[in-house]
């Protein structure tokens, strides 16, 4: 079959191909992947997939502009990687709905040995779901986590012994309360646990170990009913490195912000050898968020609680093809068409 993909930016085709595909490994919500590019030739926008939202668990769409706002991230660097400097808009029309962003051709840029890191890490990131080692997370690994965050004008809270107990009841309350819900259920229902060859959604072979009563953390059980027994001995870590991404501000603009640094978070835990997974139940829960962010001194906004350590190997997750991900072109758009 033939397809036809689009040129933009003084980028070839193929190009662009290349760049959306890594925009499109971003991590995101049950694997939902809920983006869609239009592409001209001076412009790639980014939409939100409407047919993609998650009401039952994300009903405001926070984490919908989060996981957008990663996969923006992995457009810029995929951008630079091919000399192209972005320039990018966020929310450049509130008359469009689902248009979140703008990139344009900002000039040229040749990527340093930083960026070309984080470029790397796209591929090989995961969400990993397995207990950790129990080495500690360096101070120095911490500070650079911390240093990625607010290059991206956002702030990431390393949770303290002291605090621990307490958020640990905020997400065992958030946890209670989605699972009293009946479309929190038939979302995990519908997109994890899921047999191998789906596009979308978590497969069985990216869950955890199954959940255990004596579990300090409540994770999901994303396995569909067919977790893996637990090795004896392999219980979860005793002291995670649990960090809550948080934002400055409140709104849609803010959390495709938030969402870009949660990808520069992880994409450099990556490329220091850590893994990271979520505990998303308490952001996701507005009266536990609004708890968590008294915890934190009530200025941040919490964007994503997440689980750092040195974890073993997993399995990659699928993507949709790039193809997949393109919108038609807007009446009288101009697109330099290329047949594959
Ligand atoms: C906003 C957001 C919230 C998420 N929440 C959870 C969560 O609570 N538990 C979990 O195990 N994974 C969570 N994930 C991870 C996704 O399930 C994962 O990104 C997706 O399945 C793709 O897999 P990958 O990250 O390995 O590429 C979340 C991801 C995003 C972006």
């Amino acid at each position: 079959m033939q397809a036809t993909f689009p040129a933009a930016l003084g980028l070839a085709p193929e190009q662009v191909e290349q760049v959306l595909r890594l925009a499109g490994r971003a991590p995101s919500l049950h694997n939902r992947q809920p983006w869609r590019f239009r592409i001209a030739p001076e412009v790639i926008e980014l939409h939100a997939d409407q047919d993609r939202r998650m009401p039952g668990t994300d009903p405001e769409d926070r984490e919908l502009r989060l996981g957008c706002g990663a996969a923006l991230f992995n457009l810029r660097l995929a951008l630079a990687h091919v000399g192209v400097r972005p320039l990018v808009t966020l929310q450049p029309s509130v008359r469009i709905p689902g248009l979140l962003a703008e990139i344009r051709r900002g000039g040229s840029v040749h990527v340093g040995a930083e960026q070309s890191a984080l470029l790397r890490a796209i591929t090989t990131r995961r969400t990993n779901r397995r207990p950790f080692l129990p080495t500690p997370v360096p101070k120095v690994h911490r500070n650079t986590l911390i240093g990625a965050v607010a290059t991206e004008h956002a702030w990431v809270h390393m949770v303290e012994r002291a605090q621990r107990a307490e958020l640990l009841g905020l997400v065992r309350r958030a946890h209670e309360a989605q699972m009293a819900d009946e479309r929190f259920r038939a979302e995990m229902a519908a997109w994890t646990g899921l047999r191998e060859g789906a596009p979308e959604g978590v497969q069985a072979s990216s869950a955890g170990p199954a959940p255990e009563a004596q579990d300090e953390w409540v994770l999901r059980d994303f396995s569909g009913g067919h977790a893996r027994p637990r090795v004896p001995g392999k219980d979860f870590e005793d002291d995670p490195l649990t960090m809550v991404l948080c934002s400055y501000s409140q709104g849609r603009q803010a959390d495709l912000e938030a969402g870009q640094a949660m990808q520069r978070l992880l994409l450099t835990a990556t490329s220091l050898g850590l893994a990271a997974s979520y505990l998303s139940q308490v952001v996701e829960v507005g009266e536990t968020r609004a708890q968590l962010r008294s915890l934190l001194d009530g200025t941040l906004e919490p964007r994503a609680v997440l689980r750092v350590g040195y974890g073993s190997p997993v399995p990659p997750t699928p993507r949709r093809e790039p193809i997949e991900l393109l919108l038609p072109a807007a009446a009288g758009q101009r697109t330099h068409a290329a047949t594959r």
